[in-house]
């Protein structure tokens, strides 16, 4: 599990070396330029460091999803300019990496250059060895600080590990590896998860993983509303998973009391008509109406349990906060995370909507993860291949 790290690369190593690093650059954009910087601001450390020690800096990432091939919508030049802006350094734009490799023995030593999308290339979702082998002539050593993109065998993440050595984990993978594996190894108790999120689909793996790991998991979010249908309790018009009732039903009968449901929702007849909102206990939501949020009961008693707990791992927001008046269950679960860690507590919040949740509270937390998908199948136990295919220690 533990990982060959940069740091454990000799000066030498690095010196005038051409180091192919791996990050997610997967930002997301709002008219041509980063809207959010927060994975740019995670990969400075390695960069820094690499640049420092007086090596060329070639970075690859994907952005977005593009189908079948270059599109301008997710051309990584976007990035550039804020890239520069947090280095304080010129970064080189490389636009096919087949005929990057001049541009890479150009780069004085402490440059930084910046490759075009891997997706654009077919070969990157196949992990193709053709592509992999295209990738790693534009280095002399490889460093994957992507944990966001870990849970991906891809061209850059997972075949070009295995040809270009040495092939080592950067600072942030490093980080990431070493709070979320903590958490679920050593944790202090009581450790408890929070769940959230719009499908209990999504989430099951990880229920059923961390349940005989903790002694609660609370449950927000609508994937709540399919438990409560499991129960026999009607939600409404409220979003539900018809198709996984039965499995919300077995997951409660084999977790007996460590499941924490709400005891309330908010309510109201529509998202556009939230100005109607009220709240309601679970056994009384009315025909018509849907969740769109915990009530102040659950806020009071998920909070209570959040300050009793040792560690906390949070995924998923416990209702659609980014539409107030519903944003006060998930902003309550943020606050108690910041409390409880006030007290000692490690707290840690998965990527994606749960880090967008806690923008602008990360110091008061143990620990936010760049990774969304990847935080989530690590917290259930997978192998990450981007990981398996770097260096052991
Ligand atoms: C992410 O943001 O989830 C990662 O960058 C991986 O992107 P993907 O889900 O499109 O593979
Ligand atoms: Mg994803």
């Amino acid at each position: 599990m533990s990982k060959r790290s940069l740091r454990d690369l000799p000066a030498a190593a690095l010196d005038g070396k051409r180091a192919l690093v791996r990050v997610d650059f997967n930002v997301p954009l709002k008219d041509g330029s980063v809207a959010d910087d927060t994975r740019l601001r995670a990969a400075l450390p390695t960069i820094t460091y690499l640049r420092e020690k007086g090596a060329r800096v070639v970075l690859l990432s994907h952005l977005g999803r593009p189908k079948g091939g270059p599109d301008p919508k997710y051309s990584l030049r976007q990035v550039t300019r804020d890239l520069e802006r947090l280095l304080g350094a010129p970064v080189e734009f490389i636009p096919d990496p087949a005929a990057g490799v001049p541009s890479t023995r150009r780069l004085p030593r402490g440059g930084v250059a910046l490759v075009e999308n891997t997706r654009f290339w077919p070969g990157e979702e196949d992990n193709d060895p053709a592509l992999a082998r295209v990738f790693a002539a534009l280095g002399d050593f490889y460093v994957n600080d992507a944990f966001g993109s870990a849970h991906r065998a891809h061209a850059s993440t997972e075949a070009v590990a295995h040809l270009l050595k040495p092939a080592v984990a950067g600072f942030l993978m490093e980080k990431e590896l070493t709070y979320l594996g903590d958490a679920l190894a050593h944790p202090k108790r009581p450790f408890v998860a929070v769940l959230g999120g719009a499908k209990i689909s999504g989430k099951i793996d990880v229920i059923e993983a961390l349940l005989p790991r903790v002694d609660e998991i609370l449950i927000g979010g609508a994937m709540a509303c399919t438990f409560l249908v499991a129960m026999g309790l009607p939600v409404g018009t409220s979003l539900v998973e018809p198709d996984r009732v039965a499995l919300a039903k077995a997951l409660l009968a084999k977790s007996g009391p460590k499941l924490i449901l709400p005891r309330g929702a908010v309510i109201a007849p529509s998202l556009p008509r939230a100005a109607e909102h009220r709240e309601v206990p679970v056994d009384q939501i009315p025909d018509g109406w849907a969740v769109y949020d915990i009530d102040a009961a659950t806020r009071h008693d998920f909070r209570a349990r959040l300050l009793r707990a040792k560690t906390i791992v949070w995924n998923g927001p416990m209702g659609v906060f980014e539409t107030p008046p519903f944003d006060a269950g998930t902003r309550a679960v943020a606050d108690a995370l910041v409390a409880a860690r006030g007290k000692g507590a490690v707290t840690i919040v998965g990527g994606g909507d749960s880090a967008a949740a806690v923008a602008g509270l990360e110091d008061k937390l143990t620990h936010v993860s760049t990774g969304g998908g990847a935080s989530l199948e690590f917290l259930e136990g997978k192998v990450l291949p981007g990981v398996a295919a770097l260096e052991d220690a």
